[in-house]
């Protein structure tokens, strides 16, 4: 069944110009890109973005470092796109990622890890209403 999923190209990636790299791998997929943009988030939107982390205690260094610089934030729609993105971004940190992920090819290390991509369907429609809506997504 064709899903939607957030996809947030993050600060780290952005500045070492590696926004196309990373969608060339996105798109090569077949994941689609149905709605994306630049912007970069204040303190304040990072910690809602994230409200559902704030008890971990890297909480406050990962709102730090995701509102540290620009980020790209993009729609992707295919069949099972939740899982097949989650497959590509690779392990979260980046030593226990797969050849071929996301984050085996250009993560820096478990903060700086280049991608986030939503873990489930439901968390995925609230994570698109955050940033994007309706009319800023096609088809
Ligand atoms: S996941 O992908 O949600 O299952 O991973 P999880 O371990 O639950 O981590 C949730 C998000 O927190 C980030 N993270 C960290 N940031 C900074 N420092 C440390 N130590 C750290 N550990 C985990 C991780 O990259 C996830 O961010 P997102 O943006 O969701 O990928």
């Amino acid at each position: 069944m064709a899903e939607r999923t957030l996809c947030i190209i993050k600060p780290d990636a952005v500045e070492r110009n590696l926004t196309g790299a990373v969608l060339k791998m996105v798109q090569e997929s077949g994941l689609k890109v149905v709605g994306i943009k630049m912007l970069q988030m204040s303190e304040q939107q990072a910690g809602g973005f994230y409200a559902v982390h704030k008890a971990r205690p890297f909480f406050e260094d990962l709102c730090r470092f995701m509102c540290s610089g620009p980020i790209v934030v993009a729609v992707l729609e295919a069949d099972n796109a939740v899982k097949r993105y989650r497959d590509l971004m690779g392990a979260t940190n980046p030593a226990n990622a797969a050849e071929g992920t996301i984050r085996k090819a250009y993560a820096q290390n478990i903060e700086r890890n280049s991608v986030h991509g939503s873990d489930s369907l439901e968390n995925a429609a609230i994570e698109i209403a955050y940033f994007f809506s309706n009319l800023e997504l096609v088809g």
